[in-house]
């Protein structure tokens, strides 16, 4: 069988601070596109990749992590959107569109298929299944839901609230009954959430000199969520202002990922005085629940009671920026990759 061309984004080095786009290297190669014979395999063609701020986790050498780091020179890896292109594996046609961790290039041979989900809802568009409704939408349903214990009538705090996870958490909140102020770090993002996004108050963090007024101004009478996605002083200020049995789900830490010292954080006496439960959140221990969050989004997205808000990246050469932009917050919404029209 012929080669084809197959280009990829290659991963070159552990890296310490912030990531660079020069971290990644544009290659060129070839695939054949079949499978071994035996191999229980699937090649693949991508479609879409998605970037998510995890990804800087696995640029570091560290083996002691829930997942591992990537391997230098050899194509990232993430979660996207593919085309079964050739399959040996009786689970798997061709033609089947799935969404799952492959490679950051235009064709994959995938060997771990267990993770890989067939995409049903040909009715959304195939980009969603790395955000709405892929890893990120997902967070946001089993962090609110499962770690925060919201009730009707709640005081939410979300940061990096225009993000994947944090629009979803605050219009999930929304529809709950709660009252929601979201911290973002532009005032395109801050106008997002308070006109399309449908937070009560939202406010540009960067233009405050004292976090914990900012958040006294938003809550004069405390914070009963705060669903952290940045850590750091963001989330020291939040303790201050806690209310009385308060939760605070810590899912990201955007803002010490890339530390060499991460900051301390001063106000943990908070949760003896306020009684606060704070809890670290990873979304795979609660995949049992992936179906019932398919069917609540899509109901919502469909009856028109969510909205969901993409950065949509052309081409695979546009995958490097992509990446290193969430660091800067150059994202607005959903940092995604379109590699292929299908
Ligand atoms: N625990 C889990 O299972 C799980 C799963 C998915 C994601 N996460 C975490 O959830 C968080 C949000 O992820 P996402 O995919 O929704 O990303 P995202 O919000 O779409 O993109 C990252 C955003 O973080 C903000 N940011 C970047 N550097 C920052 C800094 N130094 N301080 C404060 N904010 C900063 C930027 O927004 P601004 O312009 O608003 O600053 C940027 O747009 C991340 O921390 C991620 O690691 C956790």
């Amino acid at each position: 069988m012929e080669e084809t061309r197959n280009k990829q984004i290659i991963f070159k080095d552990f890296i310490s601070g912030i990531p660079k786009e020069t971290d990644m290297e544009l290659k060129e190669g070839k695939i054949k596109l079949e499978v071994p014979r035996g191999s229980g395999a699937i090649l693949v063609k991508n479609l879409f990749l998605s970037c998510d701020p995890y990804m800087r986790g696995r640029m570091r050498e560290y083996y002691e992590s829930y997942i591992p780091p990537f391997v230098p020179g050899s194509a990232i890896e993430g979660f996207g959107v593919s085309k079964v292109v050739a399959s040996d594996n009786p689970n798997f046609e061709v033609g089947d569109l799935i969404s799952g961790i492959t490679g950051w290039e235009e064709y994959s041979l995938i060997q771990r298929t267990q993770q890989l989900r067939k995409i049903q809802q040909v009715d959304m568009p195939l980009s969603y299944h790395v955000g709405l409704l892929g890893m990120p939408g997902f967070t946001a349903y089993a962090g609110f839901y499962e770690v925060c214990s919201p009730k009707k009538g709640e005081y939410v705090f979300v940061s990096a609230a225009s993000g994947a996870v944090g629009q979803l958490v605050g219009q999930l909140a929304k529809l709950y009954g709660c009252y929601v102020v979201g911290s973002a770090g532009t005032k395109q993002k801050v106008d997002l959430l308070k006109n399309k996004l449908g937070f009560d108050e939202a406010f540009n963090y960067k233009e405050e000199s004292n976090l914990d007024a900012a958040l006294k101004r938003y809550f004069p009478q405390g914070i009963d969520i705060y669903f952290d996605n940045v850590g750091g002083p963001m989330l020291d200020a939040a303790l201050l202002n806690m209310r009385i049995h308060g939760r605070i789900a810590i899912c990201g830490m955007i803002s010490q990922q890339s530390l060499s010292e991460p900051e301390g954080i001063h106000n943990l006496y908070m949760l003896i005085t306020k009684r606060i439960t704070m809890k670290g959140l990873l979304q795979s221990d609660y995949l049992h629940l992936f179906p019932n969050f398919l069917e609540l989004v899509i109901s919502y997205y469909k009856q028109g009671k969510i909205v969901y808000i993409e950065d949509m990246n052309e081409g695979l050469e546009s995958a490097p920026a992509a990446l290193v932009g969430l660091f800067s917050g150059k994202n607005v919404g959903k940092g995604v990759i379109r590699v292929a029209n299908e």
